[in-house]
């Protein structure tokens, strides 16, 4: 997402809500391949890994067509399925207009794709990230409906001034969460499931603490842009997820703006504690 709040006018060649069309037919043969060997990596990885809704709609959008795919194609399906599109953007957008976008069923979605140099980390969201991470989780119907919530909740809390502890929730949940499942944790998380290193460390690696989902701990935890997550906030359900933000988050707010931050590798006497992390990757690394 946008973590620019700036009233800009959209780049020339862009439409007035920041859309542009994909321009399938640009794509060059080595960008196409950039998007097989991706998704082949992932493909192989992620079965027992990602959750169920995850992987049944990547199975659904037949996203492995033989290169980067045709939103228009995807859009048939997925607008079968959940009513959802997705978009092309330019880039990063403004938080009101990707909020915008969310509120009505889009997904906004970069449409360049990373070079086969940058396999493993790049700074901005392209079309893998996007389309491969975020994509198949909104053919679930109560994911679907918990981003178009998460849209008209964050043009809520744009207009009052609340967007620092929002944009929390969407981090944890949407790009890093994990769900509990009978058969063990498994990602949900676009930022997860589209790398190829984190899909591994969220699940496996003893560094990370993971807790159970709490809105408001959640809330007041910051989290990290460059580095893998020393927290995972685990739901027990998309449903789960789903209703505990139905609430008017007005007062949510109110008590969070009294309350502390949550330094990022604590556990607290409350938390639902399902990895208590040793740490020792993040201490290795600052
Ligand atoms: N219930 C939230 C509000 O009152 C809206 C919201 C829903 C936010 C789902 C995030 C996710 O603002
Ligand atoms: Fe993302």
């Amino acid at each position: 997402m946008s973590l620019d709040g700036h009233a800009l006018t959209p780049p020339p060649g862009s439409r007035a809500d920041w859309t542009i069309d994909q321009d399938w037919a640009a794509y060059s043969p080595g960008e196409h391949q950039v998007w097989m060997t991706l998704y082949q990596r992932q493909a192989a990885q992620l079965p027992g890994r990602a959750c169920d809704a995850f992987l049944n709609g990547l199975a659904a959008l037949d996203l492995d067509r033989g290169g980067i795919p045709d939103f228009n194609q995807i859009n048939a399906e997925l607008g079968r399925l959940t009513g959802w599109s997705v978009v092309a953007v330019p880039g990063l957008v403004p938080d009101a207009v990707f909020f915008e976008h969310l509120a009505n069923r889009r997904f906004p979605a970069g449409r360049f794709i990373r070079g086969p140099e940058q396999l493993d980390y790049l700074q901005e969201p392209d079309v893998f990230h996007d389309v491969f991470g975020h994509v198949p989780m909104l053919t679930d119907p109560t994911f679907a409906d918990y981003m178009e919530a998460y849209g008209r909740g964050g043009l809520r809390a744009l207009n009052q001034g609340q967007l620092h502890n929002l944009a929390r929730l969407y981090w944890y949940t949407v790009e890093f969460g994990l769900l509990d499942t009978p058969q063990g944790l498994r990602i949900y998380g676009a930022g997860i499931v589209s790398s190829h290193a984190e899909s591994r460390f969220a699940l496996d690696d003893p560094s990370p603490n993971r807790l159970g989902f709490d809105l408001e701990r959640l809330m007041r935890t910051p989290y990290r842009i460059d580095d893998f997550q020393q927290v995972y906030f685990v739901i027990r359900s998309l449903r789960a997820l789903l209703d505990a933000t139905l609430q008017d988050f007005g007062p949510v707010y109110q008590r969070l703006a009294e309350a502390h931050d949550v330094p990022i590798a604590a556990i607290k006497a409350t938390d639902r504690v399902l990895t208590r992390g040793t740490q020792a990757y993040a201490l290795a690394r600052n």
